[in-house]
C-alpha cells in the first residue's frame, strides 16, 4: 500500500486591486458577463471571461432551462463558444464570478466538477496550462495556475484519443 498526498498551490488576494492589470480587467469582464445570465430558476448569476493568447476576451454566463438539466454553467457556455468559433485558439486565463439578490456571497465561487472536466479537456488540447481566477465581488480572489490541480482525478483514457 502506498499513501499518496497531493498538494495544490494557489494564490489568494484580498481583492482585485492586488491583481495585474490584465487579470483585473478579466475579472471586470466576468462581472460584466453577469448581465447576460439567464437564471430565472436559481436566481444565481454566474459570469465568466476567458482571455485568449491573441488578447481577445470571450464572455459567458449561465443559461438555465425549465427542464433543469438542460441548462448550462457559465464556464461551459464560454468554453464551447470558443471551441466552436475559434477551434485553434489558445486560452491563457479564465475568471469566474457570481452574484445573487438572495444572499451575500462572501467567498469566491468555484467551478463545478463538470466544468472542471471540460476545462481540463481544453488544457489537454492546447497542451498548455489555463490559469483560473475565482473572483468574489465582495473581495477575495483565488488564482490557480492550472486546471489540472483542481481535478487531479479528471477522467482520462488515452486510448479513446486519436
Ligand atoms: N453554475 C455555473 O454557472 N457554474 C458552476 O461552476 C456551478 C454552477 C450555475 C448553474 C446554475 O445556473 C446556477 O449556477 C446554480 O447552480
Amino acid at each position: 500500500m502506498n499513501a499518496i498526498n497531493l498538494n495544490i498551490t494557489f494564490e489568494q488576494y484580498a481583492d482585485i486591486s492586488e491583481l495585474t492589470l490584465a487579470d483585473k480587467t478579466l475579472c471586470e469582464c466576468a462581472e460584466k458577463a453577469l448581465r447576460t445570465s439567464y437564471s430565472p430558476y436559481s436566481k444565481f448569476r454566474v459570469g465568466t471571461a476567458i482571455r485568449l493568447a491573441s488578447g481577445e476576451i470571450i464572455l459567458g454566463s449561465n443559461q438555465e432551462n425549465l427542464a433543469y438539466p438542460s441548462g448550462l454553467c457559465a464556464e461551459r457556455v464560454a468554453l464551447f463558444s470558443i471551441g466552436s468559433t475559434y477551434p485553434d485558439a489558445v486560452i491563457e486565463s479564465m475568471a469566474i464570478t457570481a452574484q445573487t439578490d438572495n444572499f451575500e456571497i462572501l467567498k469566491p465561487v468555484t467551478s463545478c466538477g463538470g466544468c472542471l472536466q471540460v476545462m481540463v479537456e481544453f488544457e489537454r488540447k492546447q497542451n498548455a496550462p489555463i490559469e483560473v481566477i475565482f473572483y468574489c465581488l465582495n473581495g477575495e480572489v483565488l488564482k490557480v495556475p492550472s486546471v489540472k490541480s483542481l481535478i487531479p482525478f479528471a477522467f482520462v483514457e488515452d486510448r479513446l484519443e486519436r
